[in-house]
């Protein structure tokens, strides 16, 4: 399953992206399909979305309209790892190298094909191996964090 959500600026390519999973049969749950949209804001639409990929341990698609905030935002939920990708390459090493869990799209963009960097993240996966050791790092900074505690000894 992919969890999808989008504030206002990215309700379009939201569509897009879902009857484009669905196509695929892939199962797409929308988190953030209310009926009035006009007045969100992106920190809100990204705690949907990370909590929901955390409780359903899945992959998600978060977009706003740069995908800047709403991965900022996304990046301060524990356990989440959320990359703005604009190109293919960007959404198949952010998988394969960081473990991420969601894929950040910026709606206004231009020259960027959403279709296949979603096409790119959903297939990659995550290599491991040295790699693991670094994911293992993020959580450990965000470990220390929330405990106030000093991360390593570098500071
Ligand atoms: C909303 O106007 C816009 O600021 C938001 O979608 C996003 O691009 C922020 O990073």
């Amino acid at each position: 399953m992919i969890v999808i959500g989008s504030d206002h600026t990215g309700i379009e390519l939201k569509k897009n992206i879902i009857k484009y999973l669905q196509e695929k049969n892939i199962e797409v749950n929308d988190v953030t399909n209310f009926k009035d949209q006009t007045g969100d804001d992106y920190p809100d639409i990204a705690y949907i979305i990370s909590k929901n990929v955390l409780k359903h341990e899945c992959l998600g698609i978060a977009i706003c309209g740069t995908g800047i905030g709403i991965s900022i935002a996304c990046n301060k939920v524990n356990g989440i790892r959320a990359s703005v990708c604009t190109e293919k390459y960007m959404a198949k090493m952010t998988r394969m190298d960081n473990d991420a869990n969601i894929l950040c799209l910026g709606a206004r963009l231009e020259n960027t094909d959403a279709l296949e960097i979603v096409d790119e993240f959903i297939q990659s996966e995550f290599a491991g191996g040295r790699h693991q050791r670094r994911v293992d790092k993020i959580t450990q900074i965000e470990k220390c964090e929330k405990d106030g505690v000093t991360y390593g000894d570098s500071i």
